[in-house]
């Protein structure tokens, strides 16, 4: 009962074994006091009569601001400290993003989600908006379609597209280490500012810097379907 409760995100294990001797939780309707009680599948939990729903998993869209580091960490703002969820100590990023880079990051407590999205083999597309100075040539968009080849790094075929001048648009289906910057580093294009905008059909949309939310579930479906 305990374990359920706290898996619930109710309370750490001392407070809701606490909640429960003093008789706030109910089982089907009967107050269950003992903490060692047994709480299967079909079981009604309440608690101070409200529903408690068991421990799930969480799909999260945020909206990074630049400014905060993607990992967690006391001596710097990290993207933990802006999101006020129950579930904040499980979360994972699927893909993290530089400390002066913004846009959409998805977090998940779902290990295997995380993985599907950052997995290059899954070909999930992450698109980044970057305000640049410097000459985008058509040489340089064939150069990235076809794979940029660095001295150290060969990259995979990605789409690189003028939006207008100093605005681009790069779709890549991989993460490596500072993958963006690099790419533009070797074409020659001094970035500004990066941001990413979409991975696989989710797209950043009206959501707020700083702001969270929760995904639906044709969202999180969407995100293995080609895209
Ligand atoms: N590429 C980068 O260089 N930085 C990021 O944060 C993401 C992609």
């Amino acid at each position: 009962m305990d374990r359920f409760l706290s898996n619930a995100k109710m309370g750490t294990r001392s407070e809701v074994k606490k909640y429960i001797k003093s008789g706030l939780a109910t089982v089907n309707g009967i107050v269950i006091r003992d903490e060692s009680f047994h709480v299967s599948e079909k079981d009604v939990v309440k608690l101070d009569g409200k529903l408690v729903l068991p421990h799930r998993m969480v799909y999260i869209i945020f909206n990074k601001p630049s400014g905060y580091v993607s990992d967690r960490t006391e001596n710097e703002a990290c993207i933990y400290d802006l999101i006020d969820h129950p579930y904040l100590d499980e979360l994972q990023v699927a893909g993290r993003l530089d400390k002066d880079v913004e846009g959409l990051m998805l977090l998940s407590n779902d290990g295997v989600f995380i993985h599907k999205i950052i997995s290059p083999k899954n070909h999930v597309q992450k698109e980044y908006l970057v305000w640049f100075q410097g000459e985008l040539t058509n040489w340089k968009i064939e150069l990235v379609q076809k794979g940029l080849k660095t001295p150290t790094e060969q990259f995979k075929p990605a789409i690189l597209r003028s939006i207008r001048p100093g605005l681009l648009s790069l779709t890549i289906t991989e993460g490596k280490y500072h993958q963006v910057k690099k790419m533009m580093n070797f074409l020659d294009l001094h970035y500004t500012k990066i941001q990413r905008i979409r991975i696989g059909k989710i797209e950043i949309g009206d959501l707020k810097p700083g702001d969270f939310r929760e995904l639906f579930e044709d969202e999180i479906k969407s995100l293995f379907l080609n895209s």
